[in-house]
């Protein structure tokens, strides 16, 4: 495996970070993390977007141009021979002293890993799962914003261990108001039919906490595209079935609170008929072409 540290391809036993790096010692740093399929890496110019505009919001200068550090992502990709796989690109402070200050760090430590991850269990993917409602709170904008992709996860790993603690594979987080924010690092949608029976696809609104997901952007403009209107979710008790995405997940779907086992597996086979093509591995990603930027051969 080659890893790609400050400008070069190193092989992973060579691809070594100090431990003065502030990335290490306070989590200054923000980072992507970007799914690549059939060899195509999912919505990239959307992702280096994102690390710019969280940079920009910790005050770390990239130490290289967007276009430079795409090239370094489809070549880390490249090196790698791996067409289906998730890659995380960092950006930390960099090395510096024992005190916080990030003026003591000159140079951010530029880092892309192109690997596999498998996150759920396969089945999860078939047949749902459950989920936890957890009381670790998603942070509040004012106390540190959850729109900043930082290398600070402690939030969300709190999150994780209550999951871990209950038994289940995911869970619902809440903002500081009780609203549903998101799921431990993916975002979360409502799929739910009004009265008149119309399908919708509901998610919280960006201010509820969440982060502006790549994948909960795609999952949108791809269910418009199907006739199913997307809209911002208000109240979780209004939720029938749920569905966690992520770049790094995919997509799976989980009874939440509030769906009974039986309701469940009649939603989730409704949803996947429904939703078949929002499944990031299949078809979409052929009809969505469109969206991806191409890795050079
Ligand atoms: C906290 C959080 N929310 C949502 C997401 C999903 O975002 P995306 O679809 O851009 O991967 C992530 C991804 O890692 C995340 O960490």
């Amino acid at each position: 495996m080659k890893i790609y540290l400050d400008g070069q391809l190193v092989p992973r036993d060579e691809a070594k970070v100090s431990v003065f790096d502030h990335g290490f010692l306070y989590g200054d740093g923000v980072f992507e993390g970007i799914r690549v399929y059939n060899g195509r890496i999912f919505r990239l110019d959307a992702h280096l977007e994102r690390l710019w505009r969280c940079a920009k919001a910790i005050m770390l200068e990239p130490p290289m141009s967007k276009a430079e550090f795409g090239r370094a992502i489809e070549e880390t990709v490249i090196a790698n021979a791996m067409p289906n796989g998730y890659v995380r690109a960092i950006f930390s402070r960099g090395p510096g002293d024992l005190g916080l200050d990030p003026r003591k760090c000159s140079k951010p430590t530029t880092v892309v890993i192109a690997d596999t991850i498998k996150l759920y269990p396969p089945a999860v993917y078939e047949h749902g799962m459950e989920c936890v409602t957890v009381s670790t709170r998603r942070s509040r904008p004012d106390v540190l914003s959850p729109a900043i992709k930082s290398l600070n996860y402690l939030n969300h790993i709190l999150a994780k261990i209550e999951c871990n603690r209950a038994g289940v594979p995911e869970c619902i987080m809440l903002n500081d108001r009780g609203l549903v924010a998101e799921c431990s690092a993916d975002n979360v949608f409502i799929y739910a039919r009004d009265y008149s029976g119309r399908a919708e696809l509901r998610t919280p609104p960006i201010t509820a906490g969440s982060l502006e997901g790549i994948t909960r952007d795609a999952v949108m403009q791809i269910a418009a595209e199907l006739g199913i209107q997307p809209s911002m979710l208000r109240s979780w008790r209004a939720a029938q079935n749920g569905m966690p995405s992520r770049a790094l997940a995919g997509l799976a779907a989980t009874n939440g609170q509030v769906a009974s086992p039986a309701d469940l597996a009649s939603e989730n086979a409704k949803l996947r008929r429904e939703l078949e093509r929002t499944r990031m591995e299949r078809d979409v990603l052929k009809k969505a072409i469109g969206i991806f930027a191409e890795v050079p051969r």
